[in-house]
Parts: structure tokens; sequence; C-alpha cells
């Protein structure tokens, strides 16, 4: 059936008798190699789609009672009458699409959790065989589609490891958290690293599909003799770290191009050990798919010390431009900005400016003194914040946060973080996030989500080793702590995003698997090994909130004045004492661009807070993680808010048509598909507090029978 249902759709598609075909997978991460999250279904419309019902619910069940890390932000495929997707404790599954029974489940790690958040799997199909390839740990496994057994001809006993070890004494632990993309017997993968000073460079990877060779690599830390080598110290492609392709990726396979979204060099705020302006950090590559060769490059920030890793694949989009069409990508950001380029080519369609921008003022630092500015679309959220700009819940409040938006170092995007302190906005959160966004090939109109999140950028100059008398081991534990985990762990311990909350860690896990992860390092949680030793336990006394009452004693009055800088605030929101953000909503917006004109249709806050919207006021938005997906049906799906609702808009003026309270926060972006004449629409549910889950699902809706 398969075989034919492509071309049974092209039949129908091109007699445009405005019916839907009867099958129609979503057998790509993002609905397609072009990641528009775009179907040409039209089953659900604006008419119907207030009628949709919960057509079945999946519960994996597979987490520990205990958990309650991470987001859920799995974007299922189906092919055929299968729907494949992993489990947020990452196990894969193939469940019946029609009716959500579990078909076979796959654990990859017999029992350990897979590390971090996985968006999803990559399905191929080609000599007679059928394979899902889902990463875990440190591995990428080749599971036959149909049994949900290890396929023993790929790699080792059916996986590969991914790590990159080129010789010398660094870390060299990757890991995959978006799905990889297939080309014809390729499967091409990124890789996510520590965002860490010594972190595993990010280079980009096609293995066989069928025996899991390597095929090709990409340095996007060029080594010598390669484009780009010379925009870093001679040295660094020894050293250097991060560069990473996280975010997925996205194919021509007409063309044979594969284009690559490129983030941050390591250490994400301070790049005195990287001065140049560092390709192809924050580029967007294209590449030769069979052979990895760089066929163009666009930098969309030189020597980044924001953290504004390209955090998306970018849309493949044709412009409608002078009576002309034009294949082009639509490259989203974390700053707001959208870079649209010619596909073979990379120039821009639109103009992209190069202006200046403020000098860093930190020792040793050389910020690179212009950044590229696109005229067309103007940024979808804020990029700079006065007092005109800030929250108002109280007299008191407004007038603390005045207090410290004065005493911030802002001078537009681009201002370089510092130590008296910096307004990062947009900020490591973006702006546009992995969800990337929704394009409509009928309309060349883009629909993407946003957050308006501020955060203060404070630069911290850390010594390395420095004692101090008389400290409590909890005191010295916390020292530790707030220098080397605090970045990822958040001040506070309670996570940050993908990286796990910390408080009552003692109550899961004994000391000695706790010394044992600080270790060995676990996922992107680089090795600590030479840190900790000798000072296990102030680290176990704070995080198990004892020893406030013992003494250091080993190593006292020990001097060691090398000196680093952390930007151990980094993460830190901008909000007022009472933890509630400090600028004005909306704090998310969906907004509607039409990429011929670079014109908005329009732009909405997403989401709302109850608590926090003041009375005769529009919704206030929400920060929101995963994407839209557009339809034929002329509606725009999307939950990814913090308000638990899954929502459809009217594509053409972003009418709410209807909306869904979902059993928890849907962080994902849904799927939707077509199955014997009868269209499904899924997401990925994150039932807990917070950003964090407790247990996951997969909620599938379809209309009811007439
Ligand atoms: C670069 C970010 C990063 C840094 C820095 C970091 N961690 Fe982690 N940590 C992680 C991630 C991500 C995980 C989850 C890894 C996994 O799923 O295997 C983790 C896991 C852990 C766990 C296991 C949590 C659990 O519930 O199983 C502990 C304990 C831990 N980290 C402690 C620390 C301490 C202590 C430090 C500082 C010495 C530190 N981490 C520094 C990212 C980081």
């Amino acid at each position: 059936m398969k075989k034919y249902a492509g071309l049974l759709f092209l039949v129908i598609y091109l007699c445009s008798c405005g019916s839907d075909p009867l099958n129609y997978d979503w057998s790509i991460y993002k609905g397609g190699a072009d990641a528009n999250n775009y179907a040409p279904l039209d089953q659900i419309n604006r008419n119907n789609v207030k009628d949709l019902q919960v057509a079945w619910e999946f519960y994996p069940g597979d987490e520990p009672e205990n958990f309650r890390i991470w987001k859920y932000e799995c974007n299922p495929i189906t092919v055929d009458t299968v729907m494949y997707m992993v489990s947020a404790w990452r196990w894969l599954y193939a469940v019946n699409a029609v009716t959500g029974d579990k078909i076979w489940s796959f654990d990859p790690l017999q029992g350990e959790r897979g590390g971090g958040v996985l968006r999803g799997v990559t399905y191929w199909q080609g000599h007679g065989k059928e394979r899902i390839f889902v990463s875990a740990g440190n591995n990428i496994f080749s599971v036959d589609a149909k049994t949900g057994l290890p396929d023993d001809h790929f790699g080792t006993s059916g996986k590969v490891n991914l790590n990159i070890d080129e010789g010398g004494d660094r870390d060299t632990r990757v890991r995959v958290s978006t799905p990889g993309i297939i080309y014809k017997d390729l499967i091409i993968v990124g890789a996510a690293v520590s965002e860490s000073t010594g972190a595993a460079p990010g280079h980009v990877r096609a293995y066989d599909t069928q025996t899991g060779s390597l095929m090709w690599t990409f340095h996007t830390i060029p080594w010598p003799g390669e484009e780009g080598y010379d925009s870093w110290p001679p040295e660094a492609f020894k050293y250097g770290g991060g560069t990473n392709n996280w975010a997925g990726m996205s194919l021509d396979e007409d063309r044979g191009l594969v284009f690559i979204p490129i983030g941050s060099p390591t250490y994400d705020y301070y790049g005195v050990d990287r001065i140049g302006a560092n390709l192809f950090g924050n580029s967007v590559v294209a590449l030769e798919a069979s052979s990895g060769k760089l066929v163009w490059y666009y930098q969309t920030v030189h020597h980044d010390i924001w953290d504004y890793d390209l955090p998306t694949a970018p849309n493949l989009i044709t412009i409608k431009k002078d009576g002309e069409k034009i294949d082009a990508i639509a490259q989203p950001s974390k700053q707001g900005f959208i870079y649209i380029l010619d596909r073979e080519t990379g120039n821009p369609i639109f103009p992209i400016e190069e202006k200046p921008v403020p000098k860093s003022r930190t020792p040793g630092e050389e910020s690179w003194p212009t950044q590229p500015f696109p005229t067309l679309p103007r940024p979808f959220l804020r990029q700079s914040m006065s007092t005109n700009d800030l929250a108002n819940f109280s007299p008191e409040t407004y007038a603390a946060n005045a207090e410290i938006l004065k005493n911030l170092w802002h001078e537009g995007i681009y201002t370089p973080p510092d130590t008296a302190g910096t307004l990062l906005i947009p900020a490591s959160r973006g702006g546009a996030e992995w969800g990337g966004g929704a394009y409509d090939p009928a309309t060349g109109v883009l629909y993407i989500n946003s957050n308006d999140s501020p955060e203060i950028g404070r630069m911290e100059k850390v010594k390395k080793n420095q004692e101090q008398k008389n400290e409590t081991l909890f005191a010295a534990g916390e020292r530790f702590y707030q220098t080397y985990c605090a970045n990822c762990h958040g001040a506070d311990r309670k996570g940050i995003e993908a990286n796990p909350s910390l408080v009552d860690i003692d109550k899961r896990l004994k000391r000695s698997e706790i010394l044992d992860k600080l270790k060995t390092g676990s996922a992107i949680m680089p090795s600590f090994a030479s840190f900790i030793s000798g000072k296990e336990d102030e680290i176990i006394a704070f995080l198990s909130n004892s020893g406030k009452d013992v003494r250091v004693a080993s190593d006292l009055g020990k001097q060691d004045t090398s000196t680093t800088f952390l930007n151990v605030t980094a993460h830190g929101y901008f909000l007022d004492s009472l933890g509630r953000p400090a600028i004005r909503p909306p704090w998310g917006t969906l907004s509607a661009i039409d990429l011929n004109t670079g014109d908005f249709l329009w732009q909405l806050p997403l989401g709302n807070d109850i608590q926090l919207q003041k009375p005769g006021e529009p919704s206030t938005g929400t920060e929101n993680y995963g994407g839209p997906i557009v339809t034929s049906g002329g509606l725009v799906f999307i939950a990814s808010t913090l308000d638990r609702k899954f929502r459809a808009f009217d594509k053409n003026d972003g009418e709410l048509l209807w909306e869904y309270e979902l059993p928890g926060n849907g962080l994902a972006t849904p799927s939707t598909y077509m199955l014997d004449g009868r269209q499904y629409i899924s997401i990925a549910v994150s039932i807990g507090e917070n950003l964090s889950h407790e247990r996951c699902a997969i909620v599938t809706f379809s209309l009811p029978d007439n």
C-alpha cells in the first residue's frame, strides 16, 4: 500500500478535486525532509475543527516512579498503519496508528535512561528492508520496523557509537537530540554536546543505513586546508568544541543538498580561546548529501558570545519575487531574524546589512565588530527593552526592576555579556526554538512561535581551586556547585531545560552513583573526574543539604590564583522578586509572515497565564517549546504553551477556532496523517509540573463518525 500511497495522493492532488487521499504518512520528523511542518490534508478544516475529539491516548508508562525531569518533545512519525515514537524515558515504540495499541517496544539501554531529550526517530526503507533509527546514550541503533529487533548487520550488534574520538586528551562524547535525516542509503546525523569549555566538536556525519559504516564527516570546526580554517586560532581544530548541529536538518532530494543549522562554539559566552569569526559556528551550511562536500554557507553570527545557536532546521521554500520563482531556504533564529537565502547559492533574497555592534569589555575577548541584520522580514520579537517595556504588576516590583534594568548594559541585540551584567534580549531560549516554523506552500506564509524572554548575562571571574579557610562542607560544596554545575542545573538546583533537577538527588541516587556520574559524565554532562577528587564530601554535603556544621578538613589555605571566566548566570531569566517576568506581555507569540514580501499577516499572543493576566488585557502568551503545523484545511495547529492547551487557528487571520485542555503541556510539534480516509492529529504531552514531567503520553484526535 505504502508504495502507491504517494502516487495515489499525487493523482488526487493534481486533479485538485479538493478531497484528501485515503492515506497520507507523516513519515519524517517535521512532516518531511523540507522541515515544513505541513500536510496537504483538509478533512479537518475550519468548519469542523471544533468537533475534534480524542481518538486514542498512549501512555508508554515506562518511566520509573521518581522520574520527573524532562520535557517530552517527540514528534511521532507514521508509516502505513504504524506510528513510531520514543518515550521520555527513551524507549522506542511502534503503536497502531488507528487504535493506539502497542505493537512492540525496544529498550536500547536495558533499563538505563538514554540521556536527555530526543525529538523523534528516523524511518528508512530500501533493499527490501525497513528500519527505524533511534539514538540513546552515545549510540545510534538500527531496529527492524516490523519486529522491533535490532539489525545485527548494523554496526556492532545493531548499534554504532557516535563519539568523536580524534585522538588527544579531550571530551569525545556526543549524543543526538533531533533525529537524523535520510538521503538514499545514508543516515546523516548531527551531535548534541556540552556547551562548556572542552566539549567535543559537533561534526556532521553520514552512516550507511545497512552496515553502519561511517561514509563521510563534515568538520564543523575546519581542519587545516579546509575552508574556514583561518577563522580560528591555528590549533583550535584540536581543542575547540561545540559548533554542533543539534537542531536537525532539511534536505532537497532533487538537488542532493542537505541544509545544516549549526550552533555556537564553546564556551558559549566567552571566546578568548577562539579569536576569529569561528566558521561554521552559527552558520547554515549546504552540503552535497552524497559526499558531505561543502557547497555554500552563511554565517548568521560572527564569533558568537550569546549562545545564539541556529535552533531549528531551515524550511525549504519557494519565493515569488518580481514574477520569478526562486527556490530558497528560510532559516529562523533565536534572534528573531529569518534569514532567507537562495537554495543553490546561499545568497540573501532580501538585503542583509552588516552593521557595527558594541565591543566587548571583557579582558581578552575580541568580539566581532559587525553582525548581519536582515532587512526583511522584520524580527518577530522584541530585540531591545527600555523601562516602557517593564511589566507593571505593582509599583514596588516595577521600581525594583527599573533599578535592575538601569544598571544592565544594553545597546540593542549583540551587546556582549559583561561582568557588570548585560541585558540579553532575545537570549539563549530564543526567539525561535527547535520547533521551528510551519510553511504553507500554497500561500508562501511561514507560521512561527517565539519566546520573549530576556535574560541577565553576568560574566563572573572564577578562581579555580580557591580554597577558603574555616568553610563548612556544605558551603564548600555550594561554591563548587556554583562554579561547575549551576550553569546547567540552575543556581537553585531545579534544572534548566534538558538539564535535570538535582533537588532531592540524594533520595534518588546513592552517594557512589552520584560520584560515578560525576567521574564519567553523562550525555552532555562532561566528566568532572579531574575536579572532584578530594572534594567528594563537600559535593555530596551540598547536594544532600547536610554538612552545614562540619568544617572542611583538607587543602586548607592552598592557593591557586589561575583564573577563568564562567558565566554562571547566563541562563538567568530576568524576573521580579516574586518570580514573574520583568518584561510586559506577551511572553510568547505566534506570527504569520508572508515570505514573498516579508510582511506580517498577523501576530498574536500564544498561550495565557490566567494568574498574571490583567483584567481586560489580552492573553499574556507563555514561554513555549515545540512548533506549529499547517494544513490545507486552512488550520495552524499548535500546543507548545505552559497552559496545557492544544489550539487550532485560522491560518488566514489567526482566529482561534478550537482549543482543548491536554492532560499536561504539549511541548512538542504535532503530527497529522490519514488512514483509510480518516485524518488524525497527534501531540506529545508532558504530564507534570512546570517544564518537567512525571509521565508522558501521545494524545491523538480525529473527527467523530458522521
Ligand atoms: C553541560 C551541562 C552540565 C553540567 C556542567 C553538569 N551537568 Fe549534571 N547533568 C547534565 C545532564 C544533561 C544530565 C542528564 C544526563 C543523562 O540523562 O544521562 C546530568 C545529570 C546529572 C546527575 C544525575 C541526575 C539524575 O537524576 O540521574 C547528577 C547527580 C549531576 N548531573 C550532577 C552534576 C554536578 C554535581 C555537576 C557539577 C559538578 C554537574 N552535574 C554539571 C548536565 C550537566
